[in-house]
């Protein structure tokens, strides 16, 4: 069955997402201090991991292409590395762009969500890291059927989807995301053409939100002025 999926980020006021950005906090308010309720707050949600994008996990991934792998085969079963109990690091990454060298981010061990072309090589260097993986369709970007796989293969119940921008878009437009959790912080980043929480791809008429409508869950202000604002997904 496919995870709960709740769409967890930090935003300025303006709804950017790069935080070196930000205006600094009012004077006698800690910086750290505002950004560490990012991840106190996920915590509460007692989810089974976290989804990125590509190009937020390039933070994590710091390994490189291996050469070793050249006759990696064809195999396109997913796999299930040893997770060892941790929690899951998923990371969208249609290409297979990202080299690991480890089976872990921040702790979490890492599941790659893949395209059915990636070649066999890069799939054994996966297996070689201790990554698992599985197949989201031949382009890697069927979000529907890549979420029922880590319902089934990890019994994932609920999943933090947090970010970038352009994967969050994806999620809104398949109708994945069951519950937006914003944290405003309370700052300015103030330039247009930045990455917003939600950067659907499309054509200026398009309206990639039609046919939906939010619920008020709850709103909570937390120290230092850091606003946290549930809303449900539902159909209008
Ligand atoms: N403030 C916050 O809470 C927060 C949270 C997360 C990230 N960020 C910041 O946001 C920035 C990155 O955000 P971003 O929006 O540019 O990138 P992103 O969403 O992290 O990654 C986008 C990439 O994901 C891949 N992808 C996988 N499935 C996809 C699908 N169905 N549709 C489209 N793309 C798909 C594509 O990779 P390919 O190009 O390889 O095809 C795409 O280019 C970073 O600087 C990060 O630090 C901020």
């Amino acid at each position: 069955m496919r995870p709960r999926i709740v769409c967890h980020m930090m935003g300025s006021i303006d709804g950017r997402l790069l935080p070196d950005r930000w205006t600094p906090p009012a004077r006698g308010i800690d910086r750290a201090s505002l950004i560490r309720h990012y991840d106190a707050v996920a915590a509460r949600f007692e989810a089974d991991g976290w989804i990125v994008g590509r190009k937020t996990m390039q933070a994590y991934a710091k390994g490189s292409a291996r050469t070793a792998f050249a006759s990696g085969g064809a195999r396109r079963a997913p796999h299930v590395a040893d997770r060892k109990g941790r929690d899951l690091a998923v990371a969208l990454d249609p290409r297979g762009v990202l080299h690991y060298g480890r089976d872990d981010a921040g702790g979490d061990h890492i599941v790659a969500i893949l395209g059915e072309a990636v070649p066999g090589a890069y799939l054994a260097e996966l297996r070689e890291d201790g990554v698992s993986y599985l197949f989201a369709g031949p382009n890697g970007k069927d979000l529907g059927a890549a979420m029922d796989a880590l319902g089934e293969m990890f019994g994932a119940k609920t999943l933090l989807l947090e970010g970038g921008g352009i994967v969050n878009g994806a999620f809104l437009r398949a109708r994945l995301i069951d519950e937006i959790s914003l944290l405003v912080y309370p700052g300015l980043d103030g330039l247009s053409g930045g990455p917003g929480i939600f950067e659907g791809c499309g054509a200026p008429e398009d309206m990639p939100s039609a046919g939906l409508a939010l619920r008020f869950v709850a709103a909570e202000t937390l120290e230092g002025g850091v606003v946290w604002l549930r809303y449900a997904i539902e159909r209008a």
